[in-house]
């Protein structure tokens, strides 16, 4: 069966291992509405590489994310509360509608689709505290060569968007997508290796699973299942190492390093925008097609706090494209298309 909304009132201590965490929403007895998608009225927001952002689009950010941070700490909409969503459905202070089972939305199918929504719901959150409907957070566009590093827009010290638990040691380094905590980080000639090997990396995630959707998205889960072991996707196993490689190399794994704590880190929503578009452009490479027609999978159901104060209940199936919910990423060059054959 699908999986179903929790029962917003059996919220309970979540855990990262041996520390037990409250991460429970702040809205416990609220009444559950069905979710709106947006009208196709509504304008576009377009979704910008970080490392393209004008100084204007960086000083908006800026301001919405400082609005985010002047907001009562219990606000469902505040800085911290929107962060702890991710403790909340990784940590497992919920467990699943009428079972035992913990819910957890790693590891499995539902990665891509909840962060889609967890995403969706922070922007338009973010849009309203400036006032700006055509709002779009920047993404990470860790899959070029000139984005494989730490935006800038996150590295300045008197940004807002910076945050001081990251590795120092990457601040200004060449991503490796086959980063293992410590290495050491490529200098010379071993640069262009690194760029083009991550961009093989790419382009192979793409090619093998062009036909094995589960390969990409994760495996199934249903309802009462705990998440099977290894039923992770490329796209998710791939996303994890950059939560490595950002946060600090040494335990306590803080912010970026650990579930429970990595959504504190802003940088965060602009790596997830590019793991995101990489299911937008996953979808549109197969044709734009569903990646499943379980029904176990479409009619599954998560919940927000929304953009209007209520909470909602969202399914998979509303949000198969960025264009139904209104949003989009602007067409980038893919230098990794068809490298490496
Ligand atoms: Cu919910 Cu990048 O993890």
């Amino acid at each position: 069966a699908p999986l179903a909304v929790p029962d917003l009132s059996k919220c309970h201590l979540a855990s990262d291992g041996e520390t037990k965490i409250n991460c429970c929403p702040p809205y416990s007895t609220a009444n559950i509405i069905d979710f709106q998608p947006p009208s196709s009225r509504e304008p576009m927001r377009v979704r910008k590489p970080a490392h393209l952002l004008t100084p204007f689009e960086v000083e908006r950010f800026e301001a919405a994310i400082t609005a985010m941070k002047n907001l009562k700490p219990d606000d469902p909409w505040s800085y911290m509360q929107q962060a702890t969503i991710h403790c909340t459905f990784c940590n497992g202070a919920f467990d699943q509608a009428g079972t035992k089972t913990l819910l957890q939305i790693h590891g499995s199918w539902f990665f891509l689709p909840w962060h889609r929504y967890y995403l969706y719901f922070w922007e338009r959150i973010l849009g309203k505290l400036i006032n700006d409907d055509t709002f779009a957070i920047p993404y990470w566009n860790w899959d070029t060569p000139q984005g494989m590093k730490m935006p800038k827009i996150y590295t300045n010290e008197k940004s807002t968007l910076h945050d001081g638990t990251r590795d120092k040691n990457h601040l200004s380094a060449v991503l490796d997508y086959k980063y293992a905590y410590n290495d050491p980080n490529p200098v010379g000639p071993e640069v262009d290796e690194v760029i083009m090997a991550n961009m093989c990396q790419i382009d192979r995630m793409f090619k093998e699973s062009k036909h094995h959707p589960a390969l990409f998205m994760g495996k199934p889960l249903r309802a009462g299942q705990p998440v099977p072991t290894n039923a992770s996707g490329s796209c998710e196993n791939l996303h994890n190492m950059m939560h490595q490689w950002v946060g600090p190399p040494v335990s306590p794994y803080y912010n970026m390093g650990n579930f429970y704590t990595a959504a504190r880190d802003t940088i965060f929503f602009g790596h997830h925008g590019n793991v995101d578009r990489m299911w937008d452009l996953y979808n549109k490479f197969r044709g734009g097609k569903p990646e499943f027609k379980d029904h176990d999978w479409l009619e599954s159901e998560f919940v927000f706090y929304d953009e209007n104060r209520q909470v909602v209940k969202v399914k998979v199936k509303d949000c198969l494209t960025p264009e139904q919910l209104r949003f989009s990423y602007q067409t980038q060059k893919l230098p990794w298309t068809d490298i490496g054959r």
